[in-house]
């Protein structure tokens, strides 16, 4: 047993996404969420940077005392997650995207993939697609624009509008019956994507799937919390009603501060 926290870190607050699940599932844990929304988005940094800004992050939950990381990001998991395993002694949770319940679930054999170009292009993600997509038509499309729009949570924009009905359109044609979503900011596009999509094709994001591994590797490890000690906590290091409004949107709770990181 163990009553440390468990460290969530991601680009800015869509690994909040994530959180919801791990805060319903396993509501005696304490959980500590950094927001880099500073630096959101990472994609475009480059490798070095991201894994830089994934180190720093590790560092200030590990001197916070947390047990474990949920690398809630998928372009970070693809970048860095094996650098942060082997430097590290925590577990460390990444995030991929849920191609395997897709290609389960479709019955046109066909599955549509929102997510970030580094993301698309890393050997995490091909390799994911060959395992658990072989004899599934797998339709890419990067998300470009769409995470700096969703932190300044500009949901009703008609930039994002656009730009989202853009990049479905080709999967709809390709008669995707399921699309997954990989990136962690995306679930909260599901109400815009509920209008714009047809009614058959089901949405499926990651965030329940992190949340039964991170039960598992914990239960493994004997590190489950027995009892819910202290609040959960989520800095920022911009804005806090920003913050306050994407818990609220989620359903997270906890203490929120603002933090220089
Ligand atoms: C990004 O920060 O570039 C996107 C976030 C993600 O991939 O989850």
């Amino acid at each position: 047993m163990s009553q440390a926290s468990i460290g969530i870190f991601d680009s800015g607050v869509g690994g909040m996404s994530i959180t919801r699940e791990i805060q319903s599932l396993l509501p005696k844990e304490q959980l500590l969420y950094l927001a880099d929304s500073k630096n959101a988005p990472y994609g475009p940094k480059g490798d070095a940077a991201i894994r830089a800004l994934a180190n720093k992050n590790t560092e200030i939950l590990l001197s916070k005392g947390c047990k474990m990381i949920v690398v809630a990001c998928n372009t970070a998991t693809t970048v860095a997650i094996s650098e942060l395993r082997s430097t590290y002694k925590v577990p460390f949770i990444g995030i991929e995207p849920a191609i395997k319940p897709a290609a389960l679930q479709s019955h046109s054999g066909v599955v549509g993939v929102l997510a970030t170009r580094g993301t698309l292009a890393s050997s995490l993600f091909q390799n994911t697609s060959a395992l658990h997509a072989s004899g599934i038509t797998v339709v890419e499309q990067e998300g470009n624009g769409l995470v700096p729009l969703i932190e300044a949570a500009a949901f009703d924009s008609l930039e994002l509008k656009r730009l989202l009905s853009a990049y479905i359109a080709p999967m709809v044609e390709a008669q995707i019956d399921a699309l997954v979503l990989g990136c962690t900011h995306y679930p909260y596009l599901k109400p815009l994507l509920n209008q714009l999509l047809p009614e058959h094709i089901q949405i499926i994001d990651s965030g329940m799937a992190v949340a039964k591994q991170t039960f598992r590797v914990l239960d493994e490890a004997g590190l489950l919390a027995d009892q819910k000690v202290l609040d959960s906590e989520f800095y920022t290091n911009t804005d806090l009603d920003l913050l306050r409004k994407f818990m609220q949107i989620s359903g997270c709770s906890g203490k929120t501060s603002f933090l220089d990181f």
